[in-house]
């Protein structure tokens, strides 16, 4: 297991053994009483009121009282396995991170999730995937939060609480579960059309995946890489699954979602336990650092793709999945993935989206996890020594030695040193001079020309199927008006698109003077372009 918290001298922090309310061969209460019976409430008499003094009936019943704590606000239902990623060693001229270099083995944690159910909820929904992953690198813990799908639904992180509520179920009956069937989804989608593209996506075949084994994954946004000389690049991460990306169709989602529920974690954990190991290879688009645009693209805006035929996808390493939890609260439910867990050479950019997310993460956290010290739960501690200072809070199972929890001190025998060069690099990237502004970036502004991109580079049979989906999901809307208002913005996306939407729903056609329609994009790229397999 991984090595204990350090005092400001480097002793090793006492911790109580993570098997605490295990050991031993004697059934005992909580207080390590050794107990004759824990099937019977102690009664005045037989047939009598139960007494209050059962100690061990109140503390018992007491714990069983408190054992669900909050599911995650979002992306509550999930799977997860533990694994290894081996770097290619192929990094170093632009990122100095230490698990990317030659011959390095990381362990990692890796949580798959829905986004919208609740934690009981079908596992093949149609829903965008979490694919976030946990570095434990000798450097400290780095985490790639990412999706299944390579854009996000809004462009500034003000917007995750309503998108949230808009995709979440109908607050008065809680209904629908984790699908995009609903008028406030579709309110939201149609009301703020930079969700067009993910929306498209999540109506074509990826938003219902075969596995977890075969999705891709992306780290969504843009983020700046360092290297050992101190320059630095910007770069996309993508996860390819090596057993090919496969999706189910509609019929048979819907049939495992009454018949399994679970078949996605039970696939997972059959696979593994069966050697058939999941892998997936990690790799980066990489663009200079400068303005953070690359041929016309706004890097700093997470619902756009760079397509691969313009900026290959260079392979970095292999993650391969090799064991399964042996408790899923322990490391399922607890582990606490955070956008902002980087590690030298890895940084964010100015993305507004990630930006919240640097928020976000430990700010709920807190209260899923009860306190601020879920660092110390075992699946999240890092697998170095941590020295960090911080005291006390709910939970705390350090036993921390020394009175100068400060640097720098004389009172400790010596205080914690700064790893100077070797530490994590802030990279002095220039701030733009400018007014403090609510304003949204011109280039932010062309909601249409991907999705077009994207629905062109589907085959026709991905097509049938993505325009079935569109037309299940709107004809379940009760309000004419926003599946009006959705297929003016298909219109937008793609002519063809809309009408076999509209006749699907037995709809007109919304008047071809739609206005703000950036017009046709130049050519139509393959699939491998926006996601697909390596060349
Ligand atoms: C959880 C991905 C945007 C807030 C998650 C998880 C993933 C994820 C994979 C599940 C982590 C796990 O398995 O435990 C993403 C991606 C985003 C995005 C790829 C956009 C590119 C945002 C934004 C916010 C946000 C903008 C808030 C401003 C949260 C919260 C959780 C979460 C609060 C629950 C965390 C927990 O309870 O531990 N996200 N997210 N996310 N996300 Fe995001």
């Amino acid at each position: 297991s991984a090595p204990g918290p350090r005092t400001a001298t480097g002793r090793e922090v006492e911790t109580q053994p993570d098997a605490r309310a295990q050991a031993g061969d004697r059934l005992t209460t909580a207080q390590g009483v050794p107990l004759r019976e824990t099937d019977h409430s102690l009664r005045a008499g037989e047939r009598g009121p139960t007494l209050l003094q059962d100690h061990h009936l109140r503390e018992k019943v007491m714990h069983f009282d408190h054992e669900r704590i909050p599911e995650r606000v979002v992306h509550a239902r999930g799977a997860a396995a533990h694994g290894v990623f081996r770097s290619y060693g192929r990094a170093s001229s632009f990122c100095c991170a230490q698990f990317l270099q030659a011959d390095q083995e990381t362990p990692v944690f890796v949580r798959f999730s829905t986004v919208l159910g609740s934690r009981g909820s079908a596992d093949t929904v149609r829903d965008t995937r979490g694919f976030a992953v946990k570095f434990y690198t000798q450097e400290g813990n780095f985490d790639l939060v990412g999706n299944n799908i390579p854009v996000f639904f809004i462009q500034d992180a003000i917007k995750f609480p309503d998108v949230i509520h808009a995709g979440k179920p109908h607050p008065d009956r809680e209904i629908p579960q984790a699908q995009s069937a609903h008028d406030t989804f579709w309110d939201f989608v149609s009301l703020h059309t930079e969700a067009q593209h993910h929306t498209l996506w999540n109506m074509s075949d990826r938003g219902i995946p075969r596995s977890y084994r075969t999705m891709e994954g992306f780290g969504v946004h843009t983020f700046r890489l360092v290297a050992e000389d101190g320059s630095t690049c910007l770069a996309k991460f993508h996860w390819k699954p090596e057993s090919g990306v496969h999706s189910l169709v509609w019929e048979e989602a819907q049939l495992a979602a009454g018949i399994d529920p679970d078949l996605h974690r039970r696939d997972l954990a059959d696979a593994i336990e069966s050697g058939a190991l999941p892998r997936w290879t990690l790799g980066v688009q990489l663009f200079e650092d400068g303005d953070a645009t690359f041929e016309g693209i706004d890097l700093l805006d997470p619902t756009k793709i760079v397509p691969e035929e313009l900026a290959p996808v260079q392979p970095l390493g292999e993650l391969v999945l090799t064991r399964n939890p042996s408790n899923y609260f322990a490391e399922t439910e607890q582990v606490a993935f955070h956008a902002g867990h980087f590690v030298r050479g890895i940084d964010a950019t100015d993305d507004p989206l990630l930006q919240g997310r640097l928020f976000s993460y430990l700010d709920t956290q807190i209260t899923r996890l009860g306190g601020p010290n879920f660092a110390q739960i075992p699946v999240n501690r890092p697998h170095v020594p941590v020295d960090d200072m911080q005291r006390d809070g709910f939970h705390q199972q350090g036993v921390h030695q020394g009175v100068a929890p400060y640097r720098p001190n004389s009172l400790d025998g010596g205080c914690p040193f700064l790893a100077g060069e070797s530490g994590f690099i802030d990279v002095p990237a220039p701030v733009p001079q400018s007014s403090k502004t609510r304003d949204t970036p011109a280039s932010f502004s062309d909601h249409f020309s991907q999705p077009r991109m994207f629905w062109r580079s589907l085959s026709p049979v991905e097509q049938r199927h993505t325009v079935d989906a569109y037309a299940f999901e709107l004809s379940k809307v009760y309000e004419p008006a926003i599946r009006e208002r959705q297929l003016e913005q298909l219109a937008r996306i793609d002519s063809q698109l809309c009408e076999a939407v509209a006749a699907r729903l037995g709809l007109p056609v919304p008047s071809a003077d739609l206005g703000a329609d950036p017009g046709p994009v130049e050519s139509s790229p393959a699939l491998s372009q926006v996601g697909g397999r390596w060349p």
